[in-house]
């Protein structure tokens, strides 16, 4: 039986439509090689250049576009991408941020043999925004919910069930920030406690920053608050080769988006030398969670098979290829 997804496709600025139109051949293909599955593009008008044309950042046939697809895959906008990511995160509720970390064959990169999963918070911490400023002071507040790091907590564990891993390590700065953060442990243990054959383990927010930098292999699944989160998936992301090679998705009960976690790269924009690895990844993780796991994996093995054979690398990378060489390698691997 045909299993058909409407899936809201939103390209944005600078590099993010040329990231865009290497990744839908690419989601053609596996299309094409699975045979039973038939995914429809409803392409939609976001960030800086819809707010020229439009007067909206994010216009409302955009929201409702994504609200009625069964999931979106988006690309990256440019100045606008507050006016654009963050009301779409709270309109429909995407609570976990989910960015894997992983080293590709022959990428350069600092670290070797890193496989993790950061699961960040994403609806609150200092990212609420509530607090006020003075001339010369301000205050900020960290809030913290039970129900929010339960759900958290439980998404990680879950996907570490899912996928296979072994151990949860639940970050956070509970010595000093123990009115927030002995909340979200507690939810942590408890959720734990229902996972008996997952590890479990807490660490210090600033431990974990030393330890991804020394021992990055140490780590599996990784959950955490939403500022901390923040900063250590970027640290992740610079382990493994930067930003042109790292996808994420915001999931929410029943929809998601998913996006590379750069933005529209505006020094590079035009020039056609954008890594498509990111969002490529993007959509890998998109087909994962609508539950195509056979999909996903062509995807997977398609970069890992092009990669291997010493494919033709952007210059991020080190290389000189151009953007439509590396995503069309890939395509190629996957129909064969
Ligand atoms: P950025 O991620 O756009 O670029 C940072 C650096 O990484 C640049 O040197 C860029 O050339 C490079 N880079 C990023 N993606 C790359 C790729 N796929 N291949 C090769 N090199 C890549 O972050 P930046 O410069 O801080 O922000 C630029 C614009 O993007 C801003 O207007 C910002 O608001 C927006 N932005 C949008 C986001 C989104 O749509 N989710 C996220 C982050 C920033
Ligand atoms: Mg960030």
């Amino acid at each position: 039986m045909m299993r058909r997804y409407r899936i809201a496709v939103i390209p944005g600025d600078g590099i993010g439509p040329e990231v865009m139109s290497a990744t839908l051949p690419i989601l053609e293909a596996v299309v094409e090689k699975c045979g039973d599955l038939d995914l429809e593009f409803v392409t939609l008008q976001a960030g800086d250049r819809a707010k020229e044309e439009l007067g909206e950042a994010l216009p409302k046939e955009t929201l409702m576009g994504v609200e009625s697809c069964d999931a979106c895959l988006f690309a990256a906008v440019g100045r606008t991408a507050s006016e654009v990511i963050l009301p779409l995160r709270q309109r429909l509720d995407l609570y976990a941020n989910v960015r894997p970390a992983k080293v590709y064959p022959n990428i350069p990169t600092l670290a070797k043999g890193v496989d993790l999963v950061l699961v960040r918070e994403n609806t609150e911490d200092l990212y609420r925004r509530v607090g006020f400023r003075e001339r010369d002071w301000g205050v900020a507040l960290r809030i913290i919910t039970w129900r929010a790091s339960e759900r958290i907590a439980r998404y990680a564990f879950e996907l570490a069930r899912r996928e296979g891993r072994r151990r949860v390590t639940s970050v956070h700065k509970a010595n000093v920030l123990d009115f927030t953060d002995d909340i979200f442990l507690e939810a942590c243990r408890r959720v734990a406690d229902g996972y008996p054959e997952i590890e479990y383990e807490e660490m210090i927010v600033d431990t974990c920053a030393m330890k991804l930098v020394m021992n990055p292999e140490h780590f599996d699944v990784l959950v955490t608050t939403n500022i901390f989160g923040d900063i250590l998936s970027d640290l992740a992301a610079g382990l493994v080769g930067g930003l042109g090679m790292t996808p994420s998705g915001n999931i929410g009960e029943s929809r998601a988006i998913f996006e590379p976690v750069h933005g529209s790269a505006p020094d590079i924009a035009g020039k056609g030398i954008a890594n498509p690895i990111a969002m490529i990844l993007s959509a890998k993780m998109m087909l994962e969670w609508l539950g195509e796991a056979d999909a996903a994996h062509q995807v997977e093995r398609g970069v890992m098979r092009t990669l291997r054979e010493g494919a033709p690398l952007t210059p991020d990378l080190g290389g000189s290829a151009k953007t439509w060489e590396l995503a069309d390698a890939i395509r190629r691997n996957i129909l064969e």
